[in-house]
């Protein structure tokens, strides 16, 4: 018998979930009977709104709702969603040709970067960032140029660079925020800036504002699609899974470029039938109506930022505020610098019982940082912190011995 070769060319392109590591070694922990306090996934914990459900179980006993459903979506969640840029962002969209459905933005990002994508061709992704902004394209045939994750000039400064130094030229620039992992956020002014120069060099703009509803100041995060002009070579990705809780239910957006939301819209009817139309009519009853439930996340995750924050500064561990998104982006502590974050994240789970993701699973340039999300109530973050403060008070050279011999 000759062995098939299972040296598959993408899989081989995809290393093993850096994640993966610490999510094992709480699985352990916690069939060990130890109380593990996981705040690695930003998977959202609140339940979905009451008028949200009782839509979908109304819309289940329905008759005809079990066939397939329409893969770009059904029309009534199309105009919803273009009902929502316009009232947020004072943006038009035409719901036929500049709005598609997706099943979570995630599929989405990996169906266009796959629609968009010819082998070799280059893509631009800021480095950290969301695992499925690089591997997207990679999955896709695409190569990835890494620009560091900042927002001040040094984000220009390397945009030029890879347009000018990059051959083949890069065909699109992807962009996220408030951004996941390092909670950045931008204003309008910064969208203008990118919006130009990818204009000038013809390179398609994607965009993904998964937590654009997920703010905690006065100012809510703009859309790109609010530059003038930006319709030309941009589309922009929203999910109802932070803003409503609903990441189970599998719904997320793009909106934009025509060209960009048709190459989509091609492929998905190939691949899929979209979301199961209940769960598309809960989310137009969603977008609809009241958003209370939104308003009260939005206050729910504030306070938890707050009480995390404050206790960290208090513990020593003087991490930065986030002015929007699910997350804490912390710089390791000084003392645990030189190891990395996996590392860091492995002693944090055994000597604290706190999970929080690696920086390094986000990419490189993220290798100084860990990612806490907000995913836990106060009391259980009150408990991660009095757990990080002894943790932090331990001696990190015994600390680090003791994991390196445990990891031998
Ligand atoms: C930046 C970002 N984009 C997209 C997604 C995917 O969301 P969805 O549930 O819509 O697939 C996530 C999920 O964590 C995210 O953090």
């Amino acid at each position: 018998m000759t062995q098939p070769s299972s040296d598959f060319y993408r899989i081989k392109r995809l290393p093993p979930y850096v994640f993966a590591v610490v999510n094992e070694q709480k699985a352990r922990d916690r069939a060990a009977g130890l109380d593990i306090i996981d705040l690695g996934m930003g998977n959202p914990d609140s339940p979905v709104a009451p008028h949200i459900v009782d839509k979908l179980r109304e819309t289940l006993s329905q008759p005809k709702v079990d066939g397939y459903s329409v893969s770009r979506g059904i029309k009534g969640l199309r105009r919803a969603q273009a009902g929502y840029y316009q009232r947020r962002f004072g943006v038009e969209l035409c719901p036929d040709k500049e709005v598609i459905v997706t099943i979570g933005s995630k599929e989405g990002l990996a169906n266009l970067l796959s629609a968009i994508t010819a082998p070799g061709d280059v893509i631009m992704v800021p480095n950290p960032s969301y695992p499925i902004h690089p591997y997207g394209s990679i999955i896709a045939g695409g190569s990835v140029w890494h620009i560091p994750n900042t927002t001040g000039p040094e984000f220009f400064e390397q945009l030029h660079r890879a347009i000018k130094h990059c051959k083949p030229k890069p065909i699109a620039l992807i962009i996220n925020y408030p951004c996941n992992p390092t909670a950045e956020v931008v204003d309008l002014a910064f969208y203008e800036q990118v919006v130009d120069i990818c204009t000038m060099h013809g390179i398609w703009l994607i965009s993904d504002i998964a937590y654009g509803e997920i703010y905690f100041g006065d100012t809510p995060p703009p859309s790109v699609l609010q530059v003038k002009g930006a319709k030309d070579i941009a589309i922009e990705f929203t999910t109802m899974s932070k803003t409503y809780s609903m990441a189970g239910w599998r719904v997320g957006f793009a909106a934009g470029n025509p060209h960009l939301v048709g190459a989509l819209t091609r492929i998905k009817s190939y691949l899929d039938y979209g979301a199961f139309t209940p769960i598309q009519v809960a989310a137009t009853a969603a977008i609809n109506g009241s958003q209370q439930c939104v308003e009260d996340l939005r206050t729910l995750y504030r306070e938890r930022r707050d009480v995390l924050v404050d206790g960290l500064h208090q513990a020593g561990w003087k991490v930065q505020s986030p002015e929007a998104s699910m997350f804490v982006w912390a710089e390791l502590p000084e003392a645990y610098r030189k190891v990395g974050s996996l590392a860091f994240a492995q002693a944090l789970i055994q000597h604290a019982q706190v999970a929080v993701a690696p920086g390094i699973g986000f990419g490189e340039y993220g290798d100084s940082h860990v990612r806490i999300a907000l995913v836990e109530n106060k009391q259980r973050l009150r408990q991660a912190v009095r757990n990080i403060k002894q943790f932090l008070a331990m001696d990190s050279e015994e600390v680090l011995h003791g994991l390196a011999a445990k990891l031998s």
